[in-house]
């Protein structure tokens, strides 16, 4: 099996072929040329036809109604370094920062039907993204994220992401992200991810991964 970066470990043997075609296709537009509707099928090939995200070894996330503002920081902050990880740091590199605006409008306005599949207490999830957890110094993640979980500007939607994904980003929030990417916004979440309970994290995953 051949494989993108050389990191065959890391996909599902489900995955794997479709990865073979991301890497050709990929390093055929990474270079000079490509235009933006090839960058946009590379994409799609791991985050889903309808962006709306895989389960594969591991989740690959949901960009469909995401952000673009966060989209753009986040494809930036890959290409520096500032958030780690190994395959879409050689993803962003490979795309010009000039698309950036145009993938992330086009990812913006597609809006499939979430993946679901979180395993929390969805009545205690709802709550966090309600109310938060005053005890425990967590603030309402719809302080920031909006009462439906679709976010703004710079934050990020949360609404139909894959429950996996959002346990395993709030679990390691600090290793992937530091406190300096999207230009230090991520310090936002740092209190948030370090004062919640692993059964909390997964109980606002399952919660936020259903919203449409
Ligand atoms: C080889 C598979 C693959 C390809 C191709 C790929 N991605 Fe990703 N992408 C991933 C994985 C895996 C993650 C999760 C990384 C992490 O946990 O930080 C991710 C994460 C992201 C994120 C962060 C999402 C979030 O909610 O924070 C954005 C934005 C993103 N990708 C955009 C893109 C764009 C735009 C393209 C096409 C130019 C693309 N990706 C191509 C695998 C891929
Ligand atoms: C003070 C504002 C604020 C509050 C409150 C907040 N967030 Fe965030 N959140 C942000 C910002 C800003 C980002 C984007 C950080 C970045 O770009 O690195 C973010 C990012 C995230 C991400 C990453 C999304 C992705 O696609 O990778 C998750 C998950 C998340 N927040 C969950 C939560 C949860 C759950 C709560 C409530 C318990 C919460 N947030 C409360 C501001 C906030």
């Amino acid at each position: 099996m051949i494989a993108i970066h050389g990191r065959n470990a890391l996909y599902s043997i489900a995955l794997a072929s479709a990865v073979v075609a991301a890497g050709f296709s990929g390093s055929a537009v990474a270079g000079a040329g490509g235009g933006v509707q090839d960058k946009i099928e590379y994409c799609q090939v791991c985050h889903g036809e309808t962006g709306r995200g895989f389960y594969g070894y591991y989740a690959i996330p949901r960009l469909a109604g995401q952000q673009p503002g966060y989209i753009e920081n986040q494809l930036r902050d890959y290409a520096s370094g500032l958030r780690h990880n190994s395959v879409m740091g050689g993803v962003a590199r490979g795309v010009s920062p000039a698309t950036y605006g145009a993938i992330a409008a086009h990812f913006h306005a597609m809006n499939p039907a979430p993946l679901g599949g979180g395993g929390g207490n969805v009545a205690l999830g709802r709550e966090i993204f309600a109310n938060g957890l005053p005890e425990s110094n967590v603030p309402a993640c719809s302080a920031c994220h909006g009462p439906d979980a679709h976010g703004t500007g710079q934050i990020p939607r949360l609404a139909g992401q894959l429950p996996s994904y959002l346990v395993k980003t709030l679990s390691n929030w600090s290793p992937e992200r530091g406190h300096s990417s999207a230009g230090g916004l991520s310090a936002l979440m740092v209190p948030t991810t370090h004062n919640l309970t692993a059964a909390q994290i997964a109980a606002v995953a399952a919660y936020v991964g259903g919203l449409r």
